[in-house]
């Protein structure tokens, strides 16, 4: 493992960086008040190539590598989790799943708006009793022949109202359980599916979650991921890689809450010195720089083993598990380093931590990744 960085990557991670500041920074709080979409900064993100970063260049991609992403969702992180979601959903679970499952067909018809930027993806196997117990499907997708006619309710779904084409988890044989279950293309407009209302959430609250319902939807054969009875093992494949996006979210997030922090430490001044002058301060920020080192290892090498083709289910569950941790700690500590600053939101670090917290929830919760992490030890 390299820990330069390349010339790109360096770029990329610059790119962001600016983009961050001078896109996603102006208008953040009001955002995240006001539960608004980043329409605009997604249009601007996508013209930039960065919503089908990884996706090779031959599907209107980037041809980036994941340590690219790892670094550019960083940056976009810092200042905007609510941003960086759509980012993550749409790179590295709706392009990666069609780019590395999807059949010619579905590459050029889906795969290439998506990659360029022009529409956005959604990823649906969540439902209101099939969370982490994902095998639990009851959306159902009978086979009618030529098409799967879909009913049932997904939830929780980022970029449910704003995306455009969804990737929806159904079960088409229950009697094979897991073994059964297929992964659809939908287009926003079909008949039969509709959008519910916008969840009014603790934090990420500029992104678009809702529940998705299906009633008779009929969804082409043509549409359906790989073999039938793909469908589980296509969310399974798919999430392990969402999960570095996650990671790599989180680490932005703590970032972000501690950059804010050690600079407020130096400017506030408490019993005639600044507060990074205090031990107390000195050993918070210490730990906080120390956690966020080893999250953004664990991220590295999740993508690093993905850039080379070796398995990295169980890497890139310890980076989501850490960094996710990191997240929340960090963000706690980065409102307590700004006392009664920290709690008012004009100097951010509140929204962080509240950003935080989703960040062990989404992709498989804290523990659904112990879990997979021990599968894996044990095995
Ligand atoms: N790759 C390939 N196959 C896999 C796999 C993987 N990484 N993980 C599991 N499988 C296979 C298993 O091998 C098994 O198949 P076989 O029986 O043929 O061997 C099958 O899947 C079922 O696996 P388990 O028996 O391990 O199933 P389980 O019921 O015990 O659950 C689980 C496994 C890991 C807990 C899984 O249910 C899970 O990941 N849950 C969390 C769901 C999740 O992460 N949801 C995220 C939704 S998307 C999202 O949240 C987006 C966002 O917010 C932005
Ligand atoms: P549950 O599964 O009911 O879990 C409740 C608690 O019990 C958790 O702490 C969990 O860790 C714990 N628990 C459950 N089972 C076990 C066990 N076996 N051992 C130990 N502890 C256990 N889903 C999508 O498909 N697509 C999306 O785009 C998407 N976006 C989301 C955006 C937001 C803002 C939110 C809140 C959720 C989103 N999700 C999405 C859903 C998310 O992935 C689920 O909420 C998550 O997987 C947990 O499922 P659950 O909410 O049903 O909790």
């Amino acid at each position: 493992m390299n820990f330069e960085y390349t010339e790109e990557q360096l770029m990329i991670r610059q790119a962001a960086r600016d983009f961050a500041q001078n896109e996603l920074k102006p208008g953040v709080i009001e955002r995240d008040e006001h539960q608004t979409f980043p329409a605009e900064q997604m249009k601007k993100l996508g013209e930039l190539g960065f919503l089908g970063m990884m996706v090779s260049p031959q599907y209107g991609g980037g041809g980036m590598d994941a340590i690219s992403y790892v670094l550019a969702m960083e940056e976009l992180s810092k200042i905007d989790a609510s941003a960086s979601v759509v980012v993550s959903v749409n790179n590295s679970l709706v392009c990666y799943g069609l780019e590395h499952y999807g059949n010619e067909f579905q590459k050029e018809k889906y795969l290439v708006p998506l990659a360029k930027g022009e529409v956005i993806g959604a990823f649906c196997l969540s439902e209101p009793e099939a969370g982490s117990d994902a095998t639990s499907q009851r959306t159902t997708a009978v086979d009618m022949g030529d098409y799967y006619l879909l009913n049932g309710t997904k939830n929780w779904i980022t970029n449910g109202n704003s995306a455009s084409t969804y990737i929806v988890i159904a079960q088409t044989h229950s009697e094979k359980g897991h073994k059964g279950i297929n992964a659809l293309i939908l287009e926003k407009g079909m008949e039969g599916f509709t959008v519910g209302p916008k969840e009014n959430k603790m934090g990420i609250r500029g992104s678009d979650t809702h529940s998705l319902m299906f009633t008779d939807v009929k969804v082409p054969k043509a549409n359906r991921i790989g073999e039938d009875g793909f469908g589980f093992t296509f969310a399974m494949k798919t999430l392990e890689g969402g999960r570095i996006g996650i990671a790599a979210q989180a680490l932005g997030i703590a970032s972000g809450a501690y950059e804010l922090a050690l600079n407020y430490s130096k400017e506030r001044k408490t019993f005639g010195k600044p507060l990074s002058d205090h031990q107390a301060i000195q050993f918070k920020l210490a730990d906080m720089a120390t956690e966020i080192d080893a999250a953004r290892l664990l991220c590295l090498r999740a993508a690093w083993l993905k850039d080379h083709d070796m398995p990295y289910g169980s890497a890139s569950a310890m980076a989501k598990l850490f960094a996710s941790e990191t997240a929340m700690k960090v963000a706690v500590e980065a409102v307590q380093i700004h006392g009664g600053y920290g709690f008012v939101k004009d100097y951010h670090v509140e929204r962080l931590m509240r950003d935080a917290k989703i960040t062990q929830i989404y992709e498989g919760t804290s523990e659904i990744q112990k879990i997979v992490i021990s599968r894996e030890l044990l095995k």
